[in-house]
């Protein structure tokens, strides 16, 4: 087999471990995971009728231009339904804008760390990745600014930022904003806005509406609780989606789960109750931490890194030993964050839980 040589520079891509996989290696009862930036509670149960509702339509595609959910999502953020792209999650849309934009020769900026997908779909289409490194756990925009060049196609942002945690005020993005030449898109991932308590946090899609070539990625995988059906979506620039629907897959987004999300989204006013969990876990954990005399970095979403070179074990030892007393974490080193692990904030049990284990690790 003649696989394309960008192949050689491409790892696959670890996730989380899956509860089940934990349980059965080390004879546990009981697990929890805070490794994949997921929601510790379950879809509102309004959605469950809805799905239910659809079983009976599984021998029939689904709608491959998501009609409904696109106009739920073009009435909620003040854009017409031509400007909104659904994906089977964020993620596949990440895959679709490299396939319309990337090819070997141009160039696509990204920080370092990041979250590890963006390099991924650069790399895939034979184009540069160009890694700005963070500065202070933030995206560090005059550096990328002076990294865009002519061959530039593709900004890629997270904010708040994985893996840190950091967040960006919306001015600062404008700014760099008005600085990208117009061929070049900004792709602002903001999967995990509805975390973020700052009064700014709708302007990045503000600047979706307002410029040509910036694109907003949300997703309902996080404080929507729908990860595990797939759904994500861009508000964009329509040429940005005409040229997506050109590549992408037909029905991409399968029926339960545009279904779902159309239905999520209509109780978009009770996401208060869990940004409030999620505020709670934080200061839950910050103050656990700080007890254990650990650092770690503060955070606008519902995960955070903290750092585990003061444990009696070694840092690197700290996921494994973690997972062997039921508690799941993601490695920092697998994220270029070597020292630190990458916890969610759960439920109040689930973090003290992480906490009561981290500081077994100590004696
Ligand atoms: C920054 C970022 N973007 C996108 C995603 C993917 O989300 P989705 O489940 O919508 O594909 C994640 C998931 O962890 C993420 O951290």
């Amino acid at each position: 087999m003649r696989f394309l040589s960008q192949l050689k520079d491409i790892e696959a891509y670890v996730a989380g471990t899956p509860i089940r996989v934990v349980l059965e290696r080390y004879g546990l009862e009981q697990a929890v995971k805070l490794a994949s930036n997921e929601s510790p509670l379950p879809p509102f149960p309004e959605v469950r009728p809805v799905i239910e509702e659809r079983f009976q339509d599984l021998n029939r595609y689904p709608d491959s231009e998501c009609r409904e959910l696109r106009a739920a999502l073009a009435a909620r953020y003040q854009v017409g339904p031509e400007a909104v792209t659904v994906g089977n999650g964020s993620c596949e849309l990440l895959f679709w804008v490299s396939m319309i934009l990337l090819e070997p020769g141009v160039e696509a900026v990204l920080a370092d760390p990041t979250f590890l997908v963006y390099e991924k779909v650069i790399s895939g289409r034979g184009a540069t990745p160009v890694k700005v490194p963070l500065r202070d756990f933030r995206n560090d925009l005059p550096a990328m600014a002076a990294a865009v060049n002519e061959r530039t196609r593709i900004v890629f942002l997270t904010n708040p930022h994985n893996p840190t945690g950091a967040y960006l005020p919306a001015e600062e993005i404008q700014g760099f904003a008005d600085g990208l030449p117009e061929d070049c898109l900004l792709v602002l991932d903001e999967a995990y806005n509805e975390y973020v308590e700052e009064d700014d946090s709708q302007e990045g899609m503000a600047l979706a509406r307002a410029r040509g070539n910036v694109m907003v990625l949300r997703t309902f995988s996080k404080i929507y609780g729908l990860c595990g059906l797939r759904v994500g979506y861009g508000i964009c620039p329509p040429p940005v989606r005409q040229a997506i629907d050109k590549v992408r897959q037909p029905f991409n987004v399968n029926t339960l789960a545009q279904a779902a999300a159309l239905k999520a989204l209509s109780l978009e006013d009770r996401l208060e109750e869990r940004r409030d969990l999620n505020r709670r876990g934080r200061r839950q954990l910050y103050s656990g931490l700080e007890r254990l005399n650990l650092e770690y970095v503060e955070t606008q979403s519902n995960f955070m890194l903290v750092d585990v070179r003061g444990l009696a074990v070694p840092a690197d030892a700290v996921p494994e030993e973690l997972m062997k007393r039921g508690v799941i974490v993601r490695p920092g080193r697998s994220l270029s964050c070597p020292g630190y692990v990458r916890v969610s904030v759960g439920t109040p049990e689930e973090n003290d839980l992480f906490l009561e284990r981290l500081a077994g690790l100590n004696s």
